[in-house]
């Protein structure tokens, strides 16, 4: 079967992997630091502070902000991570409505009250969210969840706070990890306290320091267990090596699935994506399909059945989510990954068109 998403690691970061593996040290360290420089650089922030997935990100985005009670507005047309993180900080979730090609929230559809406390908007399939026209709406704080839009130009520029994930499936993997960026000093600071339980001092620093290595203080009950760890923050270096080679293969299938599709009137091609963390197409008959491709050992997805869909948070639906309702019916993601061979990439192509002839 050929899968939606395959991860990748080269012979170098093998290497590294096992070294770490052999170095007698696994926790938060050296190669946590690495990563978080590097990844800094590498987006444009200031800071990066690594967490151990991009929900507990998410999480804490919220919580050093002191955000308490009130109402999160976000997108219905995610992962839950985005909605649940609300609930679990006493917020009431309101979805607003989804744009008819990006994906993401749709400024138009957002209506601000005076206990609207934060947005979470989502830049869905790596295509960036909308943040200044959310922003001449609402003055409060922005989260923008970048989970998706790893090589995205632009990414984590504009809203308050970032943060992205590198779980096992998403563009730069490192088997589950996330990571928050800020070009905030002082947000920086209580993130480094948040990301461990409200301790001020790290193992790894209280191993390095000559004196007293024990001690260590806590002036809160803050935070969550949410650091990364040198593990995976190896494969993220690795990971973040290969970016050039890894972004170049993803948009080439891209480029190849657009114009193998541009003339196949059932289907209606994505809007780019810089990234294409999912190369998500409109097409008529989407659950035939499906089962067609799947007779033909091919995987495919739907990104996302929206989270209004799913028992406990119809309560989320306020108000109208006319576009997000009905395009989700039709959304197909076909196979898109660095280790996709060209001739797997035309199996999928040749079966897709024969689905349609036939
Ligand atoms: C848009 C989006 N945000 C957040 C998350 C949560 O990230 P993680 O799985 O690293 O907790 C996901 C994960 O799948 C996601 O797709």
């Amino acid at each position: 079967m050929i899968p939606v998403l395959r991860p990748d690691i080269d012979e170098q970061t093998t290497q590294e992997l096992i070294a770490v593996l052999k170095s007698g040290w696994w926790g938060q360290g050296q190669k946590t630091f690495d990563f978080e420089k590097q990844f800094a650089e590498y987006v444009g922030a200031k800071y990066a502070i690594g967490c151990n997935s991009g929900t507990a990100a998410l999480d804490l985005c919220l919580k050093v902000y002191n955000i308490k009670g009130g109402e999160l507005i976000t997108t219905p047309f995610t992962f839950v991570a985005d909605a649940i993180v609300g609930e679990w900080n006493d917020m009431d979730v309101t979805f607003a409505d989804i744009d008819e090609d990006s994906f993401c929230l749709d400024p138009k559809s957002i209506v601000i009250t005076d206990k609207t406390k934060a947005i979470i908007t989502v830049d869905s399939h790596g295509r960036l969210a909308d943040i200044d026209g959310l922003r001449d709406k609402f003055k409060g704080l922005i989260i923008e969840d970048a989970a998706h839009a790893m090589y995205t130009p632009g990414a984590g520029k504009k809203a308050d706070i970032t943060i992205w994930s590198f779980q096992a499936v998403k563009s730069l993997p490192t088997g589950d990890g996330g990571m928050i960026t800020t070009n905030d000093d002082k947000i920086y600071e209580r993130l480094r306290t948040l990301t461990w339980l409200g301790v001020e001092k790290n193992t790894f620093q209280r191993v390095g320091a000559k004196r007293y290595t024990w001690d260590y203080d806590i002036t809160q009950a803050d935070g969550l267990k949410a650091y990364m760890n040198d593990l995976t923050s190896v494969i993220g270096l690795g990971q973040l090596r290969r970016i050039d080679e890894l972004t170049a293969k993803r948009r080439a299938i891209q480029a190849v699935y657009n114009e193998a599709f541009k003339d196949v009137k059932e289907i209606k091609i994505p809007m780019y994506s810089h990234t294409c963390q999912y190369y998500t197409m409109k097409c008529e008959r989407r659950d035939e399909l499906s089962d067609y491709l799947a007779s033909n050992e091919i995987a495919t997805s739907v990104h996302f059945k929206p989270l209004n869909m799913m028992s406990y948070w119809k309560k989320a639906e306020k108000r109208e989510l006319k576009v997000n309702n009905r395009v989700w019916k039709e959304l197909l993601s076909l196979p898109v990954f660095n280790t996709l061979k060209w001739t797997e990439v035309e199996k999928i192509i040749r079966c897709v068109k024969e689905f349609y002839a036939r």
